[in-house]
């Protein structure tokens, strides 16, 4: 672990001096956006950057706009100095934790309204999300001027949302996805599992399991309408309250009710207070 933290900045205006420098030396620089309560599947991210960038510049910003009002806004973690501490051992370059001021200033009025990939699975169950998302990521794409910017595909539709954006927006930005870290057990790593009791951390993989098992299946050539329902009713029984379950095609999600290209079958599920989300490809085998 290399124990110096990175250094920090809390203004556009810092944030912007530094890669500017960088730029101009002719570096590559790469973009990280995070909220923070950083854990290996974040860490990934940072590794992604830093084999393909000379500078890994990564954000934390717990963003407003993107949390409903029952969400966990007020409560959502924030690690700072814990964070800085594993920043420093992945070694990022630098970190810019805006305060939302600075973000949303007084009289902020702009929105980013997505369409697309962001229809149905978490964008039917969290009305306004996705656009929250959108403008605070093209904030910091634009604020970054970065090359390049890291997503995980642990939260596939967000990754399908920002790469359509980025695109539609011609933000001079290159969009990289990278796999999903899993516990041992199978379960995808997220900020939001410290909030599991030890008996739904034990239930939690059964949903990784599941799915791995109906997109086999599929694979084979099974219809997916059946192998869902079977998946839901046997998740619903362990204790899971399924959000949806849904087999989309791999870049625009639309909705496949056959296996007739690349796809992703998707998980939304509530066990407890916790909402855990997944996903993986399902290919023909
Ligand atoms: P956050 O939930 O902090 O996640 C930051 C990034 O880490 C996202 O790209 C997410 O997909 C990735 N990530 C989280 N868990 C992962 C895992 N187990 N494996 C691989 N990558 C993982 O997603 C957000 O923040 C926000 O919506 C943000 C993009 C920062 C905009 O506010």
């Amino acid at each position: 672990m290399n124990g110096k933290s990175p250094p920090v900045a809390r203004s556009v205006a810092g944030l912007r001096r530094q890669v500017a420098l960088w730029r101009a030396a002719g570096e590559r620089v790469g973009l990280v956006p995070t909220m923070g309560a950083l854990h290996a599947g974040h860490l990934a991210l940072v590794a992604a950057a830093r084999g393909q960038c000379e500078r890994v510049v990564a954000s934390i910003f717990v963003n407003p706009k993107q949390f409903g009002p029952r969400e966990d806004f007020a409560t959502y973690p924030r690690p700072e100095a814990d964070d800085l501490a594993k920043l420093a051992g992945a070694a990022a370059d630098l970190v810019f934790i805006p305060p939302v001021g600075e973000m949303y200033p007084d009289g902020f009025a702009t929105t980013i309204s997505t369409g697309g990939p962001s229809q149905g699975l978490c964008g039917a169950q969290r009305p306004g999300h996705f656009d929250g998302v959108a403008t605070v990521v093209a904030k910091l794409l634009i604020q970054a001027t970065a090359n390049a910017a890291y997503f995980g595909e642990k939260d596939y539709q967000q990754l399908m949302v920002v790469r359509r954006m980025a695109r539609d927006l011609d933000l001079p930005v290159e969009i990289v996805g990278v796999p999903t870290v899993r516990e041992p057990d199978g379960l995808a790593l997220s900020s939001r599992n410290v909030y599991l009791s030890a008996e739904e951390r034990r239930v939690a993989p059964h949903l990784n399991r599941a799915m791995r098992e109906a997109a086999a299946e599929i694979g084979r050539g099974a219809a997916p309408g059946p192998v869902l329902e079977r998946a839901v009713a046997s998740l619903t029984g362990l204790g899971f309250a399924i959000e949806y379950l849904e087999l989309r095609d791999g870049v625009t999600l639309t909705r496949l009710f056959e296996l007739s290209r690349p796809a992703r079958l998707l998980a939304a599920a509530h066990l407890g207070h916790t909402r855990l989300i997944d996903n993986i490809p399902v290919a023909r085998t």
